[in-house]
């Protein structure tokens, strides 16, 4: 075992710090307030490469491997949640996806163009009515001639005003359950598609959030992923390596917090003293640290275990689940530690507590998480 990083890594997690502290930190606070979407510092992700990490060089991608892509998601997470969920669904739901289990002209079409950043992606598997229970869905796909046509409303879709291209979940078999879904590949503008109000949100609120309307929407066959049936599959394998962008994104959040309120207490006096002084402030330091140290090596471990051709969906979801965990008690503690200026915008700590509570929510909420680890552990 051995807990060093490479020099690869360490140069790949230093470049996005520095990005996110050049490009992203100004005007964080701004964009949060008035739920602007970070359009030119995303522009500038795609073009370092952010966007398709994990990407085969061959399709316009990185070629790096899961840990690179935890270490950057973790410092974009650091100072700007919203930027770092459009790079976790671009990278791990909709490149990743379409680069298993996508065909060449699918690849050709698509992915080249996602992998840079020229083009951003959506997943689209949340509805009114399937949230959590992910296999009620009610979004149809209907096979007629050379084309599926594609009816129903998805909802909370991170990047659906901004994405080009939507990954779609829909059911085409309803008499088969989770074994008549299918996953398709949809183009903005395709006629019949609307994209419904912004939700106001309480965290990530720079991040473009969504529902979709599709009425009537012709989707050429080409456009399906997989084998007829192969939707839902395609869906949990691919939220499998979703939450370990997610989780690597608690993580973030939960060290930026930390950094803030430890660099804090090392200024700010009380009782004649800097408040690191005081043990009251030093012992909430010293648990934020542990518990965010785990949560780093539960991180890792599912990013080894995805880069070493292990299962992951034990790994990620305990990754997940402890990781968002961390991030909930770690930046409350982190206002706390600011006391009143902890409360105030310019601090950047209540921003960061407002951002963690998604990371309980998104791609399988902390109840699922205990579904699938429980699911594992009693099988055997
Ligand atoms: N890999 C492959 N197949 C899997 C799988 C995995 N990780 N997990 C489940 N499956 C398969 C099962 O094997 C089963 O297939 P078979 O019948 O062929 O064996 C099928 O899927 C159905 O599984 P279950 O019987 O376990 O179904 P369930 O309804 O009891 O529970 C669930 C499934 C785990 C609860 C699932 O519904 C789930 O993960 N729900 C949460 C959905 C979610 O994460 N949504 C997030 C939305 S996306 C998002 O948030 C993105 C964003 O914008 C940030």
């Amino acid at each position: 075992m051995d807990f060093k990083l490479t020099e690869e890594h360490l140069m790949i997690r230093d470049a996005a710090r520095d990005f996110a502290k050049s490009e992203l930190l100004p005007g964080v606070i701004e964009r949060d307030e008035k739920q602007e979407f970070p359009k030119e510092q995303i522009k500038k992700m795609g073009e370092l490469g952010f966007l398709g990490m994990m990407v085969s060089p061959e399709y316009g991608g990185g070629g790096m491997d899961t840990v690179s892509y935890v270490l950057a998601m973790e410092e974009i997470s650091k100072i700007d949640a919203s930027a770092s969920v459009v790079m976790s669904v671009n990278n791990s739901l909709v490149c990743w996806g379409l680069e298993k289990f996508g065909n060449e002209e699918q690849k050709q079409k698509y992915l080249t163009k996602l992998a840079t950043g020229e083009a951003l992606g959506a997943f689209c598997l949340s509805e009114p009515e399937a949230g959590s229970d992910a296999t009620s869905q009610k979004t149809t796909a209907i096979e007629k001639d050379d084309h599926y046509v594609l009816n129903g409303t998805k909802n909370w879709i991170t990047n659906g005003g901004t994405a080009d291209y939507y990954l779609v979940i829909a059911q085409t078999h309803p008499e088969k359950k989770h074994k008549g879904i299918n996953a398709f590949i949809v183009e903005k503008g395709w006629k019949g598609f609307e994209i419904g109000p912004k939700e106001q949100k309480l965290g990530i609120r720079g991040s473009d959030t969504h529902s979709l309307n599709f009425n009537d929407v012709k989707v050429p066959k080409e456009n399906r992923i997989g084998e007829d049936g192969f939707g839902f599959k395609f869906a949990m394998k691919t939220l499998s390596g979703g939450r370990i962008g997610i989780a690597a994104q608690a993580l973030g959040i939960a060290a930026g917090a930390y950094e803030l309120a430890r660099e804090y207490s090392k200024v700010r006096k009380a009782f004649g003293t800097e408040i690191m002084n005081h043990q009251a402030i030093a012992f909430k330091l010293a648990d934020m640290h542990t518990s965010i140290e785990a949560a780093r090596h539960l991180v890792m471990k599912a990013a080894c275990d995805k880069d070493n051709g292990e299962n992951y969906d034990l790994s990620g979801a305990m990754a997940k689940l402890f990781a968002s965990q961390t991030a909930m008690d770690v930046t409350v503690e982190a206002v706390q530690v600011h006391g009143g200026n902890g409360y105030v915008k310019e601090y950047h700590v209540e921003r960061l507590m407002r951002d963690a509570k998604i990371t309980q929510i998104y791609e399988g909420t902390s109840e699922i998480q205990k579904i699938v680890i429980s699911r594992s552990i009693l099988r055997d």
